[in-house]
């Protein structure tokens, strides 16, 4: 088996940006503020900015960056909250730690983003059964690509439900030039290291419209606390950015545009070099993503992980069993006829390695490697 190439090549990006994150690193720990230090602030500010609306706030993790909202929005028991299934767990989980009930909604077969048709008959379906309350829904904006915002806002408004966009993959990510906050009340973020802006831990953000929500969300973040320190409003969380997350996120964020484009360039390079050889990702018109995963399809994922990783590829699948078939979220209802794209896709998908400082050699081998297999025999 010949060397891999690296999946993600978070050591080749430190390399290209070692000495400004160096920098802003040593000046935290020189002034001490780790806690909600002055870089805190700055990276707040800067994050809206890049986003060219609202304002955000930032968090521990891209988990609570969801939590947070529908605890600001006093979603609880009894409250109906639409997800997809095909994501990652904390999409869901949130939902059910607030103490409401996620309904899983199916996805577009071909962008992996919810389904506009199957959210309206979810909400119906809730509607009619009388027992919930439709609150808000979670559309998440997979692998990347902005979900079908403008599919799905009308929805969302006639039925008087909060909308949110899980940006967690995909912050940065544009519509018609729009960060996804135009049409949603809140877009979350994740710092998670392997996501396009990623810390060197844990970190996560809020971005939001409202001044009343971001005030409400500011006090969860910190226990809940009111007009003064040590006098509460509600029951919070603890989910502050560490100072030293949000010093190396700064230094990342000054070359985030450029490293956008990088990702693009590798998209493109693949699209073009695989041709038809395999179902290359469908980007919705108007649509930028941030190429968190580059993802295809193929129907002997086995056999096709197996030849790639013969050739030093890495592969991964996200997500190989859609959040309704694990044994916790078994129980919560799904939209009327079932999830059959989410469960089709699931058994498909696959994603090839994908990262902004991938040298032209690793882009042919994987476009190598990718061809060869469609061609074998
Ligand atoms: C779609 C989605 N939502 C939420 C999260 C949670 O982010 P974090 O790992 O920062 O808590 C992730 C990341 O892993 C994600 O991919």
């Amino acid at each position: 088996m010949s060397d891999m190439i690296p999946f993600i090549d978070l050591g080749a990006q430190r390399a290209r940006i070692k000495d400004r994150i160096d920098a802003a690193v040593m000046k935290v720990l020189d002034e001490g503020r780790y806690i909600l230090g002055p870089e805190v602030n700055e990276l707040e500010d800067r994050l809206a900015e890049f986003s060219g609306l609202g304002r955000a706030l930032s968090c521990a993790n891209g988990t609570d960056a969801i939590l947070i909202p529908l605890m600001a929005f006093g979603i609880g028991p009894g409250d109906a909250v639409f997800v997809p299934s095909f994501t990652f767990a904390a999409t869901a989980e949130v939902v059910v730690l607030a103490g409401a009930t996620p309904v899983f909604v199916d996805i577009d077969p071909d962008t992996y983003n919810m389904s506009a048709a199957s959210l309206a008959a979810a909400v119906e379906a809730v509607n009619q059964a009388g027992e919930l309350t439709p609150r808000a829904v979670i559309a998440v904006d997979l692998f990347g690509q902005p979900a079908d915002y403008p599919a799905l806002k009308p929805i969302a408004r006639e039925n008087g439900l909060k909308l949110i966009s899980d940006c967690a993959q995909g912050y940065g990510c544009t519509l018609d030039g729009k960060a996804t906050l135009h049409w949603a009340d809140v877009l979350t973020v994740s710092f998670y290291p392997a996501k396009p802006l990623g810390a060197y831990g844990d970190g996560g953000a809020i971005l939001c419209k409202d001044d009343a929500l971001y005030a409400a969300m500011k006090s969860v973040r910190v226990h809940g606390e009111g007009a003064s320190r040590y006098e509460y409003a509600r029951i919070g969380l603890n989910s502050r950015l560490d100072t030293i997350q949000a010093a190396i996120l700064l230094a990342k964020l000054d070359v985030f545009g450029e490293e956008i484009a990088m990702r693009q360039a590798v998209a493109d390079a693949y699209a073009t070099g695989f041709g038809n050889a395999v179902k290359t990702p469908r980007i919705i018109d108007g649509a930028r993503s941030t190429w968190a995963q580059y993802t295809i399809e193929v129907a002997d994922r086995d056999g096709f992980r197996a030849f790639l990783a013969e050739r030093g590829v890495p592969t991964a699948v996200y997500y190989p069993i859609p959040l309704h078939k694990h044994e916790p979220y078994s129980g919560f209802p799904c939209a009327p006829g079932g999830l059959p794209a989410t469960e089709a896709a699931a058994d498909r998908v696959v994603s090839l390695p994908m990262h902004p400082d991938m040298p032209q050699a690793d882009i042919d081998r994987v476009v190598d490697a990718v061809t060869g297999y469609a061609s074998r025999n």
